[in-house]
């Protein structure tokens, strides 16, 4: 009667999740995520709290947690609430909770009210000059060989590209925006077989988010492990995507109980990872998935400056028969503009040509966008930084400032061991 979900009240009275559980930890409040629930007393202090700040507290009605909260919350949406990210006067407030590396909390739903968080594209613009935007989160997608990676990112593009790979099979990280119903959302796929280790450890490395897709009839598979310890090593929040809950053979359960073998334990087994039942042929299950990835980034708080400095990775090099060198480039800060010279270790190009992932030519590319760039003549290395340069000029000298520290590096490693061995006596 007298509970309300934190995201629910943050809606309702206009701050954002994180502020909210900023709030929650000065007052040593426990909870799992924005989707566990408070008492009454407890939201009496927060409106107190945010009152003193200053804060212009809207509605705010305590209300029922039924098992489908309701998604229409007439005038309470994000674009009615006062934009309160500003918070300079912030009382005894301690920082936002560190998310355990490869978890995220969620209270035992299995699955999440529709259309209840707020959506990443309706945010409140961000008061304060010294607040950056927000920018969408990069998703990568990992897991064991044919567990439905690939198929599971189509349904949630309306593409085919499993359908196009040769043999069906994800030879390469590939980067795909996705405009969902919750917002923006960047995907990176990853391949499953086992030979492209390094390649999911530079998906996990770029990624706010893993999901970590097994399939609900083959459970844990070597590669599954794998993919969890690459997103557990990154530090990424992680959840886990059962797929392929239509077949008839699927056994949840039984990848649930897997998982708690790893220390992974679901939140209704009494822990705090999010695990979500979905189907990448029926489409059952991905709206709540979708859910959870903007929950989980609005928790992380992602934010970058679109007018800052460049700075990207780069998620795949490749040439093109036709093209020629093809490097898909993940833009993490600044703006890459066409004509802009790139630095990737001592290689540099300059982007002649842009492309979104759609195939469309685009100037200019702001913060969590992937594009295709053509320019470089040769092919830079996936998971390499990569950094803008004012003209060729620059570019050159940003090159051979690295050649020659890396020379450097490598003589003083040749003295050491002549050093070394004269010691020895050899
Ligand atoms: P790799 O990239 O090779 O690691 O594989 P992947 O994980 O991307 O798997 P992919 O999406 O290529 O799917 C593998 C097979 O599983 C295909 O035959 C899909 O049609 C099938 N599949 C994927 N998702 C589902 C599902 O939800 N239900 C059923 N029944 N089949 C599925
Ligand atoms: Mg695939």
């Amino acid at each position: 009667m007298s509970k309300i979900r934190i995201y629910t009240l943050a809606k309702e009275v206009g701050v954002e999740n994180h502020r909210m559980l900023e709030i929650l930890d000065g007052l040593g409040v426990q909870y799992k995520s924005v989707s566990s629930t408070i008492e009454e007393d407890t939201v009496e202090l927060i409106k107190q709290i945010l009152a003193e700040e200053g804060t212009q507290v809207t509605g705010g009605q305590v209300e029922d947690v039924s098992p489908t909260v309701d998604a229409a919350e007439p005038g309470t949406g994000p674009t009615s609430a006062p934009a309160t990210a500003a918070q300079p006067t912030a009382p005894a407030v301690t920082a936002p909770p560190e998310p355990a590396p490869g978890q995220m909390s969620s209270e035992g739903r299995p699955t999440p009210p529709a259309a209840t968080a707020t959506q990443v594209e309706e945010r409140p613009a961000a008061t304060a000059t010294t607040e950056l935007p927000h920018r969408a989160p990069v998703v990568t997608i990992m897991g064991h060989v044919d567990h439905g990676k690939t198929s599971l990112l189509d349904y949630i593009r309306k593409t085919k590209v499993a359908a196009k790979e040769a043999g069906g099979i994800t030879q390469h990280v590939g980067a795909f925006e996705a405009q969902t119903s919750k917002g923006r959302i960047v995907f990176i796929d990853t391949p499953g077989h086992e030979a492209f280790t390094t390649i999911r450890a530079r998906g996990a490395n770029v990624a706010d988010i893993a999901i970590i897709v097994i399939a609900a009839d083959d459970s844990l598979m070597p590669q599954t492990r794998e993919a969890i310890a690459h997103a557990q090593a990154a530090k990424v929040p992680m959840i886990v995507a059962i797929n392929k809950i239509d077949l008839a053979q699927a056994d949840p359960d039984r990848v649930k109980t897997d998982l708690t073998q790893l220390n992974l334990v679901p939140e209704e087994y009494g822990g705090d990872l999010v695990v979500v039942p979905v189907s990448a042929r029926s489409g059952e299950g991905i709206e709540d998935l979708l859910e959870y990835i903007i929950l989980t980034a609005e928790i992380e708080d992602l934010r970058a400056d679109p007018k800052g400095e460049f700075a990207g990775v780069i998620i795949e090099g490749k040439v093109d028969k036709q093209a020629g060198v093809l490097a898909t480039v993940m833009v993490q800060q600044g703006t890459l503009n066409l004509g802009d010279f790139l630095v990737v270790g001592e290689k540099y190009g300059k982007v002649k040509a842009m492309t979104d992932t759609n195939g469309g030519r685009i100037k200019s590319a702001g913060p969590s966008t992937p594009v295709q760039v053509l320019g470089f003549s040769e092919v830079p290395d996936s998971g390499e930084k990569v950094v803008a340069a004012k003209n060729e000029h620059a570019a050159r000298e940003i090159v051979q400032a690295r050649a020659s520290d890396r020379r450097d590096v490598e003589n003083a490693r040749v003295r050491s061991r002549l050093t070394l061995e004269e010691m020895m006596g050899s």
